[in-house]
């Protein structure tokens, strides 16, 4: 462990209560019937147990001083019920970033708990100042120092997250290779401190040119990734460690074509292909596009194209969606970390899974934007609840499962999801199923089972929005922390055997299926 401390004085935060609701639940008064269809028989797809994993946008480091807010036991309370998962830190900053040991800032203090308070209030000034440096398209370079490093590992350590870094690929030779002495000599640091830790290298290679001027295609990426895996190969501590890349922007003509010339070129250099997706612009979204099934469908032909390319270049490698949320450009203010953002969210943990993606990264746990888990006092907020209940609650493995309308047609604004239980959720049965659903409509809904599951007794979760924005109910009551070290119990309510299951309009929610008893599951 490094010789930081990691317990920042208890932070007393209070709740803030910003605006009013999203006026989410307002429903008719009748309400549609789902069919649920399933076939449980074989397991679809199994994912990676850290599918769930989060990303620190590397803008947290602007001013060393902000990696204190890691220090924050209530982050490190919240980050430790997110694990197993991977904690990525990278993001547009990185590849402007450089490690510059013995370089301690006069502002790289502990703060007490005064400080902390306004360290929060500093950050929340930084924000403003790091949005206006990505729309002018102009990045300021930053030096960071061990102490900066300790900060970041210390976290990852202490909550159980799998650190993966990423480093700087702007660092480029007169030749326009990549110049990797900044990095070998962060490496080496991190060796000398026995962190472990895996590795990326650049952040969206496709738009360098338009944050930097420097073009980089696909073949020079590969070799600089060579070039990477070969350093870490003589290293004594990395040697097998993770390496994983390009971390491209989803899929348009030209971005296509950086990822092909690459894996044509490393494929063999990497753990898992990476690559980013945002369903909308921050700046244009609008509360429709969260709830529509236009919309969410678009993820389905990304992900398909990514894997096309992926599957010609380099069979059975791993993809990972390495960068990911609902709208890009910070997210989109008053969507983004509402309840409505969970729309997005959870169902794109839903059809990634379906279609084979591994891991999926989500944009951000703490840091710049609306797309947080988790506020500026660091209390969390919607989507960090739904995390939490799909992390306990959905096993790895995927099942079959479409939510059929009376004619027979699976239903467009009723979406389903079907995984095996959890097996280390806590008094789980064997053979138990853990279905997901989300109603895009202000209707309420009720979803038939099918014969095959309706002898099974029902946990149910239901999300629905509170009535203040930034709040979630779980079964009508709001979710809150106790106190810095302790989550609130999430408990579910048993319904009998044999009942339809009525989900409430603009909800979702999880259906543990205690005794399915389905043998793959087993
Ligand atoms: C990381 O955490 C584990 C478990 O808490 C501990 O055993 C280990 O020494 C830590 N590793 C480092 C390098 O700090
Ligand atoms: C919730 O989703 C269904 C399923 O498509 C949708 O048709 C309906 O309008 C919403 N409410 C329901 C089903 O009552
Ligand atoms: C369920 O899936 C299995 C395996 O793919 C298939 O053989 C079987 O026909 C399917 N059952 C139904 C009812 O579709
Ligand atoms: C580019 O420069 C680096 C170091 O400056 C060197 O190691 C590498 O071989 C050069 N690559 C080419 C293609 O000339
Ligand atoms: C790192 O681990 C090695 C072997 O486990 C040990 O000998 C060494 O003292 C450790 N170094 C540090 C800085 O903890
Ligand atoms: C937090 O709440 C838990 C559960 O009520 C309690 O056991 C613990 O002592 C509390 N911790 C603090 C620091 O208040
Ligand atoms: C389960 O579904 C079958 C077929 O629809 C039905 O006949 C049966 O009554 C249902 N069982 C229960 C407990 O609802």
């Amino acid at each position: 462990m490094a010789g930081v401390s990691v317990a920042l004085a208890a932070l007393v935060f209070s709740l803030s209560c910003l605006g009013s609701g999203t006026g989410a639940t307002v429903g008719g008064p009748d309400g549609d019937t789902i069919f649920l269809s399933v076939n449980v028989s074989r397991v679809l797809k199994v994912v990676s147990e850290r599918f769930l994993s989060v990303a620190i946008d590397a803008s947290l480091l602007a001013e060393e001083k902000f990696m204190y807010l890691l220090s924050s036991q209530k982050l490190r309370t919240l980050a430790k019920a997110l694990t197993p998962g991977f904690l990525r830190f990278g993001g547009t900053k990185q590849d402007f970033m450089v490690f510059s040991p013995h370089t301690r800032s006069n502002a790289a203090l502990r703060p007490d708990g005064n400080a902390a308070q306004r360290l929060k209030k500093e950050w929340a000034e930084q924000e403003v100042l790091l949005q206006k440096e990505e729309i002018q398209g102009h990045y300021s370079k930053v030096r960071f120092s061990e102490h900066a490093v300790d900060l970041l590992y210390s976290f990852a350590n202490c909550s159980g997250f799998d650190l993966i870094f990423g480093l700087n690929a702007l660092l480029r030779t007169k030749n326009n290779s990549w110049d990797s002495r900044n990095a070998e000599t962060l490496l080496n640091y991190c060796e000398s401190q026995n962190y472990s830790m895996s590795w990326e290298l650049g952040n969206e290679p496709n738009s360098f040119e338009k944050k930097a001027d420097v073009r980089v295609d696909g073949y020079q990426l590969g070799q600089d990734f060579l070039h990477l895996r070969n350093i870490l190969k003589n290293s004594k501590l990395y040697h097998t460690t993770g390496l994983y890349g390009p971390d491209v922007s989803q899929p348009k003509n030209h971005r296509k074509d950086l990822l092909q010339g690459f894996l044509e070129t490393a494929a063999k250099a990497i753990d898992a292909c990476t690559w980013h997706h945002y369903y909308v612009n921050g700046r244009e979204a609008s509360m429709e596009d969260f709830l529509s099934p236009k919309v969410l469908d678009t993820l389905t032909t990304k992900i398909t194209k990514v894997l096309q390319t992926v599957t010609l270049a380099s069979p059975g490698k791993k993809v990972w969606l390495g960068e990911t949320s609902s709208a890009y450009g910070g997210g989109a203010t008053g969507l983004s970390d509402t309840f409505v953002a969970g729309f997005m969210w959870l169902d794109k943990l839903g059809l990634a899974a379906k279609l084979g993606i591994d891991v999926v990264v989500r944009q951000v746990l703490i840091g710049s934007g609306t797309y947080h888990m988790v506020d500026a006092n660091l209390d969390p907020l919607p989507d960090y609840w739904l995390s939490i209940l799909y992390k306990r609650l959905v096993g790895p493995e995927v099942l079959d499962a479409d939510g059929l309308t009376n004619s027979g047609v699976p239903g467009r604004k009723l979406r389903v999801y079907l995984h095996c239980t959890n097996k280390k959720s806590p008094n789980v049965r064997k053979g138990a199923v853990t279905l997901f659903a989300l109603n895009l409509s202000k209707k309420k809904m009720e979803i038939i089972m099918p014969s095959r599951l309706n002898r099974s007794s029902v946990e149910a979760f239901v999300l629905e929005a509170g009535k203040t924005t930034g709040l979630v109910q779980l079964n009508g009551a709001v979710l809150k922390m106790v106190n810095d070290s302790t989550l609130p119990p999430l408990h579910g309510i048993t319904l009998p055997p044999g009942q339809s299951l009525k989900l409430p309009g603009r909800a979702f929610a999880f259906y543990v299926l205690r005794d399915a008893s389905v043998p793959v599951c087993w």
